[in-house]
């Protein structure tokens, strides 16, 4: 049922015995079986630039290295074409996430990227792009510790050219480009398990349109239920709940900022964005033109929604929401060949501040509201299904808002970095489930 199950790797898959991962064992990340730390750290050093490696790493021959510009469209469009092919499909084939061009512009230009950590690789004879692996620069904070760390995603190797060690060769030249400004720390995510994760968070679906769900085999119809019970109890109200809920616009920045600033702090380990990294997230991918123009509640182009609920006394923000569109390729689906996926993304509310909101319940309940209304907001944008991690504020809500568990797992990887595990599915060391991870990987 879980479209991301190729970012999954859950119980054996792709689990190998310690001393297995001859890359993954040279890399300063915590060895399996190590145990948590005694202090949080560094496991090497910074160095200065001299003493960075100034050539590019070998690549196998016929192939060469390719920086790409996002800036050019074609280029952009080269990026999409080998990840809407190769990049992560579910175990059973059946899905894979097609990020469009616009998500990919988005994301891989926040204020401050460096076009050098854009890496690609092209088939020396006919440049054809068959690997990519990017890096964006992101401050982040782990327990105490604030830093520079690069945000890595979309590693991907043409499904032709598997299994032949080219992904560490990636690796290692995008941590070059990134140790080459300055920076020694990362964070990324996978489905597959690797040296070591430092949490682990489960997928979570809130189905929407459940004859296309059923169609493309997304879910089923349980024995003892009919798909026309099924539509019932999962329709979506049209009535938001939260009063003084609209769209973000550029005004609300400055309070959005702080809010989340704020509201972040609550979690042991989250971005700190400042304002422009703010506005990047939350309004740039609104799309073009006006709501309509990209179907049914969307933009033309429309990446991301953001919502701001106002107080309609005080004009104040008092909470906000976001989420992102992701669809997945139906893999051999001519007549629904698109799932159209919404991802929860940041969120906040004030309530979290309020004495005693959190053991009252008054917090769940007041994300129960808002979230609820990303659910119709989202419907109304005629996407199938909305997902969610178990991460942030996210646990306690999902049942009640009828998310139902995924077979998907995500783990979080810091990269030179030690810090004992964080809460994700699972409490860890008295903090809630969740309440761990205030980073949302895109
Ligand atoms: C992920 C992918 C690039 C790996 O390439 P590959 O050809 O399968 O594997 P290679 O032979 O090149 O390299 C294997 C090494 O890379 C590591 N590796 C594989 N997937 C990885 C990942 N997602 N993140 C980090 N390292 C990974 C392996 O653990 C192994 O190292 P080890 O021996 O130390 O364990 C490729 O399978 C792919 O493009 N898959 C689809 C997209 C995808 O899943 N991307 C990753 C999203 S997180």
């Amino acid at each position: 049922m879980d479209v991301v199950k190729g970012k999954a790797g859950l119980g054996g898959v792709n689990k190998k015995n310690l001393g297995e991962h001859k890359f993954w064992a040279t890399q300063p990340v915590p060895q399996l079986g190590e145990g948590p730390p005694l202090d949080d750290g560094y496991i090497e050093p910074s160095r200065p630039r001299e003493a960075v490696r100034q050539e590019p790493y070998p690549l196998p021959k016929d192939f060469e290295w390719s920086m790409l510009d996002i800036d050019d469209p074609q280029q952009i469009k080269e990026v999409y074409d080998l990840l809407s092919l190769n990049y992560v499909e579910d175990d059973d084939a059946s899905f894979r996430f097609q990020y469009s061009s616009e998500f990919l512009e988005w994301a891989l230009k926040p204020p401050g990227y460096h076009k050098e950590w854009h890496v690609g690789v092209r088939v020396s004879s006919n440049k054809k792009l068959v690997a990519f692996i990017s890096g964006v620069p992101m401050t982040l904070r782990v327990r105490g510790n604030t830093f520079s760390v690069s945000e890595i995603n979309y590693l991907c190797v043409h499904k032709k050219l598997r299994s032949k060690r080219l992904a560490p060769v990636l690796i290692k030249e995008v941590t070059r480009q990134v140790h080459l400004k300055g920076t020694f720390q990362a964070i990324y995510t996978a489905g597959v398990v690797i040296p070591t994760p430092v949490s682990v968070c489960r997928y979570y679906h809130r189905l929407l349109n459940i004859p296309k769900l059923v169609d493309i085999k997304f879910c089923f119809v349980p024995r003892n239920m009919t798909l026309a019970r099924m539509i019932r109890i999962n329709k979506v109200s049209s009535n938001y709940t939260t009063v003084g809920l609209r769209e973000m616009e550029e005004r609300d920045a400055l309070q959005v900022a702080n809010l989340f600033t704020r509201f972040m702090k609550r979690f042991d380990m989250s971005p700190i964005f400042n304002l422009a990294e703010i506005k990047h997230q939350f309004l740039s991918g609104i799309g073009r033109g006006n709501i309509g123009d990209g179907g049914l509640g969307r933009r033309d182009g429309q990446v991301t929604w953001t919502y701001v609920v106002e107080d309609p006394g005080t004009n104040r923000i008092t909470d906000f929401f976001s989420f992102y569109s992701l669809p997945s390729t139906v893999i051999g689906n001519t007549k629904n060949p698109v799932l159209e996926a919404a991802y929860l993304f940041y969120y906040a509310s004030e309530t979290a501040f309020e004495k005693g909101a959190e053991e009252s319940g008054l917090l769940k309940k007041r994300f129960e509201s808002v979230i609820g209304d990303a659910l119709i907001v989202a419907n109304e944008a005629n996407f199938d299904v909305f997902n969610a991690l178990t991460l942030m504020d996210n646990v306690p809500i999902l049942q009640d808002l009828k998310f139902g568990v995924g077979d998907g797992i995500l783990n979080f990887y810091l990269y030179n970095w030690r810090t004992a595990p964080l809460a994700g599915m699972n409490s860890e060391g008295g903090v809630s489930p969740g309440k761990g991870v205030g980073v949302v990987m895109l």
